[in-house]
Parts: C-alpha cells; structure tokens; sequence
C-alpha cells in the first residue's frame, strides 16, 4: 500500500501541526477501512449493495454516523474496485473507471466527514474523494448536496460518481439552470444532489420568499453539503449576493405622463418667480444706498429662491459674493428659529412648491396646488382615512353594506390621491434637483445615473420609489417598469444554514483565516498520492509590461519549437485578448479560455497536455478539468505554466501553479511581473525597493531575485486582507438582514406548512393587539370611567372597529386592566372571525389565509428590502462622520423592521376580513411572480427561477463596497435557527420573535 511512504515524507515536511495530528489519527482507520474492504472483495455485487440497506437501519436504531465510517468508506472503496474497467457515460462520452480509493483520499474523505475544507492539490482526485462522505452521510436519509462550480461539473459529476452511488444502491440528482421546478424536487428527493452555489441558493430564497404553497417548494435538507473548489464559491463567489428581483408589482402604475404638463407648468411658473426673485434682490443687494429694511427684504427674496430652486444660476453666482453670502447664511439660520417660523412658513407659501435638499423632498404649496387643480384645492392633499371611517360609522342612517361601499371609496379616492401625490413629487424631484449629464446622463434611451464619486456610468442601476422614472418622463424617454428585489441572500449566510459543511480544494491554506471566521471550517491539508516534484522558478521582474510580454513570448516560443505544452495563465480576459493577438502575430496556434463556455472548455483544457498545445486561460477557465499528458511530453519536462502577472491573491496563483506536475507529473511554472502591473503599482514596497529598481534597472533588464518573490507575496497579502475586509463588512452588514430574513420565512413558512393557517394568522393579529394596547398610557387601564380612557376609546373606536367587523362600545372596557381589555379585544375579534370562517368554503379558506399572511409579508418585506438597501448606502455615506456606520445601520435596521412587521400585521389584521374578494388578487400575484422574476448571483449566467422564465438580464447589482471601515470581530451563526416562538437562546426568557429575533444589535 502506498500510505506509509507518502504519508511518512509529508509527516516529516509539514509545518502544520494539527495536520500531522490529524493525519496521525487517520491512520489506523485507513487500515481498518482496507482490511473491511479486502473482507468486502468476496461478497456478490448484491450482497455488497445490501450493506447499504443494513447501514441505514443501523443509523435508524442509533448508530452514530462516526460509528460507521470505516464499514461505510470501505463499502465505497470495494465499489470502486468492482467497477474498474466498466464503461460509463459521463456527458455523453464514455469514460472508462479505472479508480480504487487511495489510501490519501481516504483520509481526504475523513477531513470531509469532519467538516474540514481539504486542501488537496489539483489532480489528486478529489471527486472520488467525496464519494465517501457523501455516501457516509446520505445513510441518514437525508438529502446531501455537493457543489460544483459549474453547470458542467454538477452534470459530470453526478454522472461520473453516480455510476458509483447507483452501483451501492443510492440515488443521485444533479441541479441545472434550466431546470423546471418540478424536475427539480425530484432532484432534491434524491440521496445526493449536484449543483452550483447559485442554483442551490436561489432554490431556497424561492422556496422561502415565494413559493406559494408547499407543494411549490423544492428542497428538503440542508444537512450535509461538500464544496468543491470551496475557495472560489465561498471567498471569490461570496462577494456577490444572490438576488432575485422583478418587476414591481404594479396594479396602477404612476401616472407620470398625465401629471407631468401640470409639472412643467410648476416648474415654468416658478422658474419666472424666482428669476424675478433673484433680479429684484441683486438690484437692491448690489446698491450702495439700500436701507437695512430693503436688504432684509432682498435677503428675504434670496431665501426664496434657495427654496424654491437651490441650484438657480443667479443666486449660486450671488453666493459667490462673500458679503451677501454671510448676510443670507445669518437670514436662513434665523429662519430656522421658531421665533421667525411664521415668517418662514409665509415666504415658502409664497412659492409653488419647496425643495429640501437635505432631505431630497419636493412639496407643494397651498399657491402650486391651486395651479394645477383650480377647482379643487383638495385635488391635491391626502384624504385622513381614519377620520373618514369614523365620520362614515357615525352616520346612522346607513346599512352595514352602505357603510362597507363608502368605506371602500374611500379607500379608493385614498389611494388615488396619494399615488397622484407621489407622482407630482417624484416629477418635481426630477425637474428641481436632478441634473442632466450630472446626476444622470440620457443614452440609448435610457436614463443612466451617474456615480457621484467616480463619475462613472452605472448602467442597469436605478432610482426607486418611481424618481428613475419620473426622469424618464422628464426627458421624454421609455418609462421602464419599476424592479423589485423579491428575496436575497449572501453566499455566507446561505451555506452556514447547513447542519454540515465541508469543502474541498487545491489552494485554501492561505485563506484558513477566513474560513475559520466566516464558516467555522477549519482547512486541512492533505499529502499527495505520489511525491509532487513541480518546479516552481523565481519570478522575473521587468521595468515595463511591454519587455514582460515580449520575454513570456520569447520562452513560450522556445518550448513550443521543442514540443513542449504551455499553459499561459493571466489575470483578466482583456489580458488574455492582449496576450492572444501577439501569439497571432507571431503565428503560434493556440486556445483561449476564459470561463464561459464551461463545456467545450474542458474539452480543451484537456487537451492542454499533448505536445505542442498552447492554452491561454483566465484563473476560472477549465478548473475542475484533469490536464493529462500526451505522449512524450514527461521526457520534454511536462506541461509548462507560464503566469503573466501575479494575481491579486496568492491562492490565485497556486492554483495556476497547480494545474501541471499533478499526480507526480514533471512540470515546472514560472510568473513575470513589471513594475507597470496593477500589484505592483499599488501595493508593492514602494519605499527602498521600488528606489532600487528604478535605479538599477534598464529598460531592457530583467531581475531575478529571491527578495522579489518576498516583496511581491508581501503586496498580495496586503490586497487579500483588504479585501477580506470588504467581504466581512458585506457579511455583517448581510447579517442584520439575515436574522429579520430569518423571521420572516418562518412566518411565510409556518403559513405554507402549518395545516390551520388561521391559527397563525390569529397569532398575527394577537399581536398588533398587544402592540396596539402597549401604546396606550398604563393609568387608562386603572381608570374607572369612559372620559380617563381617551386613548382606548380611539383604539376601539378608528382602528379596533374599523378595521375589524366589530361594534364595541369603550365602555366595556373599563375596569378590566391591560390584560383583560386585550383578551375581550382578542375574543371578539376571534368570535368575528370564526363567524366569516363558517360561510367560507373549507378547501378555499385555507388558501386564501395563506394568501393574506404570505401577502402581507411579500409587500412588506420587498418593500423593507428595498428600504434596507437604501439604508445601507446612506449609511455608507454618513460614515464619515464620527458614528460607527455598522452600529447606525444596526439600529436603524431595527427600527426599520419593527415597523416592516407593524405594517406587515396591519395587513394582515385588515386583509383577513376581506379574503373572499381577493381570490382574483391572489391568482395575480401567484402569475407575476411566477413570470417575471430574475435571479441575478455571481455566476455571471443568471438564473432563471421558476419553469419558463425570462431571460437573465443585467449584472448583479454589487453591494455598496465603499462603505464604512471594517469592524474587527468575526461574524460566526451564534446559535442554531431558533422558532419565532421559542425562547430566545440569549436567556432572556422572551420569545424569540420579542428578544434578539427582532433586529440584532439594539
Ligand atoms: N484513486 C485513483 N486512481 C486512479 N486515478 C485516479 C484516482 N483518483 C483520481 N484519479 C484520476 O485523477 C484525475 C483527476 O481527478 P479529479 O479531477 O477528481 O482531480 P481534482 O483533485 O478534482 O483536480 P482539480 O483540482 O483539477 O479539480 C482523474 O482523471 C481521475 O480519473
Ligand atoms: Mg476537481
């Protein structure tokens, strides 16, 4: 056996001590494992196969998954060997299996099992590797998951190992982008799963954020799931969200275009006020022989017009003038007191509408309402629905069924106004503060806005709350419909979901750091099979990138003339088009791969072995694919890797490195670097070394240096942290949300799951009663008669009565104390309730309960996302100042969801009476959602959601990333997924959903 001598070397070399532990501890299992397994060789295939029934009832009746790794393990290894020389078809093409698990792998596997993420080099074999403990684990009979980072991979794999697991009695699925949600389900039903992070992640934001009933979900466990190529999907892929968003859900879409001439004729009318304004103010501030009354005056005009058009031409100019400048700062702060707060309001309402620009606010005055709507001066202002259900209840001499249809248009001429209302401020917003080709810019019909730092374009990004389209309106362009972001998650927080998590890869060990604080992983690495005997050169460094071009040119060209394969690592696809075009030039046949077409790809990635073979390659292309070597190619000194820059991050570069001399293979890599390259320029030394260089080195030189290598390794740690930093913030940021997600679902989910969804909605409306009654002062609960109860009696009479079919009278509720004027609240809303429930159709009720709970939720918390996301880069922006932004955003955060859930359990409270007319409603919305939802993650092929979807569209929208400066504590999952209603597991005896459950930090 070949452990012993491998393994022994490693034990001598290795630095790490707790992987010599480790690796000391696996050995005698190993042993074990193979001498079960040469007890295995003389069953029969079904006798074999049996062993699997006899583990899964063994795990039933208690044994321990631990308990059972050696007899696991050595059934797989014993499966392994009986189908060496079978035939299978992975992806269409025969392959033949001719793997028996190494004694490495083996070990390789116990990592797994463990929970590590294993680093084991390229070509080690990794996916027989994971064949152990996903078998190992799947006897649970729950589902496990491994992920790949590629459609492909996922459809190989499962292919590939699935001869395997199908051998011993498993089942085995594979996920793909394409997949209808049907087919899908079927896929998670079975034992093991392949798939990528972004379809398993979108699977569970669908599955928690918008299914619709339980037979829409598709998955079932997050129990055990193995990464493969862990580095790239939980550090490089985690710095994007997955975000599923669509097109609002638009019932009455604004109406811009009818209210914009009412706009511009507001506009017009204040822009001949204020340049009157400005004119009549300079004459008097520019004379030398003004009185002090007709300078206040004129300061008073100047006010104006800061209010009524901040960015007046005129008026900038006038500030410019040192004198007038003071003098009017003295006015707006005076201005400001309450002593001068008629004044104030006198000279705005002098105006047709007033800019706030702090607040970026735009409102009308009594004078602009009575310009667009002369007849009817409350054309424009929001009708109080309270006061109108009150005044609608008092009149007597209507029915019930009157008084419901009043109650209704009411409704109706409310919401029409305040939509007429937004419009009209969303339009005034985009005239008054909103410059063309400086906050946005129009191109190809569209409206682009603009970055106000960097001044770039920001394409596919988009104002909300109707102000992107209310300057689509303004310049006359397609309004585009409004999108939503529906349901997101962070990569972090999708995978620290699972009971179990593991990863493999060849390149962790320089990220352990990372994956200990963020997942709890620990990295282990393990020797390879046979001795690796790569030689690694020296970087050589030159002053320009044009000398660094042309000497990788110059050495490809030397070992191709020999035969010699050459791989050409580079950092960017543009540096690959770069690279290609002078390979063209110098008429040398070659490939380049830049991680798009995964497929075809690896076809040719494995190809990238046979003699005179030249691949050009981005870091992502073609990983996962073995570069087998043609014939003759091991004498010429196997495949040659020739890196032209140094990657930000060294885990980068040892990947490339790693794709020749695999399995004991010669090969030698070698990096070049130019004092032009981004690293370089950037993060290097700049101090004596780069003085040095300068010096020393002439335009055609080239330097070899051992220091060098020291230095620029020094540069990429320092960009790794920097952006490990990004990846933190991102996280705790990502982790306020992540709890109110986690709430959230549980809701939506015990709606879905719970057979009685009134139970909960009762619970729900239970609630905004406590909450409701909280408010009230404590003494009105003492008092003994009607006229101390001020408070209650409003709660019964405009929300308890309006909003619930009851005709209490506040007199009953004196003299019963908090808890017993809630509980009479609670007993006749339920009494009320049971009532409706009793004409409804069962089969129907039910679902029309779940639709006014999963309803309320959906609004609420899309609308909370967006408010969220705006938050976050508002906060970002404050972050200046003295406030720890994190700490702000906590809070506000919290604030933000306590009222999310408010208006979430309002919906609820007033939804549930009026279920049976909203069927139609609910059968919309399932159509919408269903329709028009986009998933955007970082794979850069989006995901489509449910069956038929659209096609992917725009990027993923980035996080905010120049935010606040990281803060230094690791984020870990504190404590298992807690139930609303459990008690809370910080021990304060609360509920869960009354104690840290709510928003976390305040
Ligand atoms: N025990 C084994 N015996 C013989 N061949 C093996 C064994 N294990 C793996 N191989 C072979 O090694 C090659 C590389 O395997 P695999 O692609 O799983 O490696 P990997 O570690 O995943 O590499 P990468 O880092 O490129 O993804 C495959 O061709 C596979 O058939
Ligand atoms: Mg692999």
């Amino acid at each position: 056996m070949s452990l012993f001598s491998p393994v022994k070397s490693i034990m001598q070399t290795l630095k790490g001590r707790q992987y010599r532990k480790f690796i000391k501890k696996c050995i005698p299992v190993v042993a074990q494992i193979n001498d079960l397994e040469k007890s295995l060789q003389s069953l029969s295939d079904d006798e074999l196969r049996a062993k699997t029934a006899e583990f899964m009832e063994r795990y039933q009746a208690g044994t321990s998954l631990e308990d059972l790794l050696p007899e696991a393990f050595a059934v797989v290894k014993n499966g392994a060997r009986r189908l060496c020389g079978q035939t299978i078809e992975v992806c269409e093409q025969p392959i033949e299996w001719q793997m028996v698990h190494y004694d490495v792998q083996l070990i390789g596997g116990m990592a797994l099992h463990e929970r590590h993420i294993a680093e084991m080099a390229t070509g080690e074999g990794k996916t027989l590797v994971s064949t152990c403990p996903l078998y190992l684990n799947a006897l649970s009979g729950k589902n496990c998951q491994l992920v790949t980072v590629n459609d492909y991979l996922a459809r190989r794999d499962s292919h590939w190992m699935g001869a395997l697991f199908e051998f011993l009695g498993l089942t085995v699925g594979c996920i793909q982008n394409s997949m209808p949600s049907a087919e899908r389900r079927e896929m998670y039903s079975k034992n093991i799963t392949y798939g990528t992070a972004s379809e398993f992640g979108f699977d569970y934001l669908r599955d928690n954020g918008m299914a619709t009933s339980r037979d829409d979900q598709v998955q079932k466990d997050h129990f055990f799931c193995i990464i493969d190529e862990a580095d790239s999907i939980l550090i490089d892929e985690a710095r994007t969200p997955l975000i599923i968003s669509g097109p609002m859900r638009e019932d009455h879409p604004l109406p811009f275009n009818e209210m914009k001439p009412l706009v511009t004729k507001l506009v017009d009318a204040q822009v001949r006020q204020c340049n009157r304004l400005a004119e009549d103010a300079k004459r008097t501030l520019s004379s030398d022989d003004s009185e002090e009354d007709s300078l206040d005056e004129a300061t008073a005009k100047l006010y104006q017009v800061k209010r009524g058009m901040p960015t007046h031409r005129q008026f900038m100019r006038m500030m410019e003038d040192a004198q007038i400048r003071k003098r009017f700062e003295k006015f707006d702060l005076e201005m400001n007191s309450d002593y001068n707060k008629e004044r104030a309001h006198k000279l705005k309402e002098e105006l047709h509408y007033v800019i706030d620009e702090k607040n970026q606010q735009a409102d009308l005055t009594e004078l602009g309402r009575g310009l667009i709507s002369p007849g009817d001066p409350e054309g424009f202002v929001i009708p109080d629905l309270a006061t109108t259900y009150v005044e609608i209840d008092r009149k007597k001499s209507l029915s019930d069924e009157e008084k419901r249809t009043e109650r209704q248009q009411a409704e109706v001429e409310f919401q029409v106004k305040s939509e007429r209302i937004h419009t009209i401020s969303q339009l005034l917003r985009a005239y008054a503060l909103y410059e063309k080709d400086k906050e946005y810019v129009v191109q190809g019909g569209k409206v682009m806005i603009v970055d106000e730092n960097t001044g770039r374009l920001m394409p596919g990004r988009r104002w909300s709350n109707g102000l992107h389209q209310a300057v689509e309106s303004k310049e006359g362009v397609q309004i585009e419909k409004e999108t939503k972001t529906y349901a997101t998650i962070t990569i972090q927080n999708y995978f620290r979901m699972y009971d179990k998590l593991a990863g493999m890869t060849g390149t962790a060990e320089t990220e352990a750091g990372e994956f200990h604080d963020i997942y709890r992983l620990g990295v282990m690495v393990i020797p390879t099979h046979r001795e690796c005997i790569r030689k690694d050169l020296n970087d050589l460094m030159f002053k320009g990138r044009r000398q660094k071009y042309n000497q990788v040119l110059e050495d490809l060209t030397e070992a191709n003339k020999r035969g010699q394969p050459v791989l050409v690592g580079t950092a960017s696809v543009e540096s690959s088009e770069v690279f290609s075009r002078m390979l063209k030039r110098a008429n040398i046949r070659h490939t380049v791969l830049n991680a798009k077409f995964h497929e075809k790809e690896a076809e040719i990635v494995a190809q990238a072995g046979q003699q005179g073979a030249v691949t050009i390659a981005t870091n992502m292309a073609g990983r996962g694919t073995d570069i087998k070597l043609g014939e003759g190619v091991k004498e010429l000194g196997g495949l040659l890797v020739l890196g032209t820059e140094r990657h930000e991050s060294r885990r980068i570069d040892r990947q490339l490195r790693g794709r020749c001399a695999r399995q004991g293979d010669p090969g030698s890599s070698r990096f070049y670097v130019s004092l032009e390259d981004d690293l370089m320029r950037l993060f290097a030394n700049q101090g004596a070394l780069s003085k040095m260089l300068e010096k020393s080195f002439g335009d055609d030189e080239m330097l070899e240096h051992g220091t060098l290598d020291w230095s620029i390794q020094n540069a990429q740690k320092k960009v790794e942290q920097q952006n490990y930093s990004i990846r933190k913030r991102l996280l705790q940021y990502d982790d306020v949300l992540n709890r109110q997600r986690e709430i959230v679902y549980s809701i939506r989910n015990d709606v879905l799951l719970e057979d009685d969804p009134g139970k909960i909605l009762m619970e729900l409306v239970e609630e905004e009663v406590e909450e409701r009654f909280a408010s009230i002062p404590e003494a009105e609960f003492k008092a003994n008669k009607l006229s101390d109860m001020p408070e209650l009696e409003s709660l019964i009479a405009s929300w308890a009565n309006v909003t619930f079919p009851l005709n209490l009278m506040a007199g009953d509720f004196v003299g019963l104390g908090e808890e017993g004027c809630r509980n009479l609240l609670n007993e006749k809303i339920a009494q009320a309730y049971e009532g409706k429930r009793r004409l409804e159709d069962p089969e129907q009720l039910q679902g029309l309960e779940r639709y006014v709970v999963v309803n309320a939720v959906d609004v609420h918390w899309q609308d909370h996302l967006t408010e969220m996301e705006e938050l976050r880069r508002s906060v970002g922006l404050r972050g200046y100042g003295q406030k720890d932004p994190l700490s702000e955003y906590k809070s506000e955060a919290f604030r933000a969801f306590e009222e999310m859930m408010g208006s979430m359990r309002s919906e609820v409270c007033s939804g549930m009476f009026r279920a049976a007319t909203n069927l139609a409603a609910f059968e919309n919305m399932l159509n919408t959602l269903s329709k028009s939802a986009k998933s955007t993650g970082p794979d850069s092929a989006a995901t489509t959601g449910f069956d038929k979807f659209s096609a992917p569209s725009s990027p993923a929208p980035q996080l905010n990333e120049s935010g606040p400066p990281p803060v230094a504590t690791p984020v870990v999952r504190e404590a298992p997924k807690v139930g609303r209603n459990d008690a809370c597991p910080c021990g304060s005896g609360k509920k869960y959903k009354k104690c840290c459950g709510v928003g976390a930090a305040a």
